[in-house]
C-alpha cells in the first residue's frame, strides 16, 4: 500500500481557493502589507523549490504559485507552513484557468513557466499548455514591461513555444536577436533543471516582456 498523504498543515496555511480569490480579492489575501505589492505567478511550481527562492529573495513582492496536481500542493504547503514567508500564496488549479478567471488586465509583473509538461505523443499535443490563447492572455495579465519566462528541455516543445511567443503582438523578446537561449546564469534551478542538465539535455529559456504600448 502506497503512503498516506498528511493533510495536517504545521503552521501558516498559505493555500487560497478560486472561490477566496472570487470572493476576497487578491490585496486581501496577500493583507494591508503586500495590498500594492508587484504580484508575481509561477504556473505549474512542481516541488516549489524555485517559488520558494524566489519568495525568499523578494520579501516586499507578492508571490503566487499555481500547481494542478494536488498532492505537489499539498506537499508544498506543508513545507512552507514553518517559513516566514507571507508573501507567498499556493492556488491548486489549472493555469489556464487562474489566468482566465482570476487574474486580471495589467496585474502581474512576471510570469514563470518552468519546463511544462511536454506531452510528446502526436495525440496529446493539445494538452500542452504554451498555446496562443494562453499566451495572449497572459500578455494581457501583464503590467506594461512586465516579464514573461518560460524554460523547456524538449525539444519539439520548443519549437511550439518558439513559435508562439513569437507570434503574440503584445509581446517582444528580451533575448532578441537570440530566439532563446540554453544557459541563462542569473536564473535560479528548477528541479527538473537540474535534472535534465546534469543528463545533457538541451535547454532553452523564453524571456519575453509584455510591450509599454499596445
Ligand atoms: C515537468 S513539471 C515541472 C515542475 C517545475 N516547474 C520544475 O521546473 O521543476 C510540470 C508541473 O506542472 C504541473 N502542471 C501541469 N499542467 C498544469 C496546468 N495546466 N496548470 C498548473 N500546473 C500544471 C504538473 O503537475 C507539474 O508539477
Amino acid at each position: 500500500m502506497g503512503r498516506r498523504l498528511n493533510h495536517d498543515i504545521p503552521g501558516s496555511d498559505r493555500r487560497v481557493t478560486a472561490e477566496q480569490v472570487e470572493e476576497k480579492g487578491w490585496p486581501a489575501l496577500f493583507g494591508p502589507a503586500l495590498a500594492s505589492a508587484p504580484l508575481v505567478v509561477e504556473i505549474g511550481f512542481g516541488r516549489g523549490e524555485f517559488l520558494v527562492d524566489l519568495a525568499t529573495q523578494a520579501p516586499d513582492v507578492a508571490h503566487l504559485g499555481v500547481e494542478y496536481s494536488t498532492k505537489r500542493a499539498l506537499k508544498l504547503a506543508r513545507r512552507v507552513a514553518r517559513l516566514p514567508l507571507e508573501n507567498l500564496r499556493l492556488l491548486r488549479a489549472r493555469g489556464e484557468s487562474v489566468v482566465e478567471d482570476l487574474l486580471c488586465a495589467t496585474s502581474v509583473a512576471t510570469f514563470w513557466i518552468n519546463f511544462p509538461d511536454p506531452w510528446p505523443k502526436k495525440r496529446h499535443l493539445r494538452r500542452r499548455l504554451i498555446q496562443p490563447r494562453l499566451v495572449a492572455l497572459l500578455a494581457n495579465r501583464l503590467i506594461p514591461g512586465g516579464s514573461l519566462h518560460v524554460a523547456t528541455d524538449h525539444e519539439g516543445y520548443a519549437e511550439q513555444i518558439d513559435a508562439v511567443l513569437a507570434a503574440e503582438p503584445q509581446l517582444d523578446n528580451v533575448y532578441a536577436p537570440d530566439p532563446w537561449r540554453s544557459q541563462v546564469s542569473e536564473r535560479l534551478p528548477t528541479a527538473y533543471e537540474l535534472e535534465w542538465r546534469a543528463e545533457g539535455r538541451p535547454l532553452h529559456f523564453w524571456h519575453y516582456c509584455r510591450r509599454e504600448q499596445p
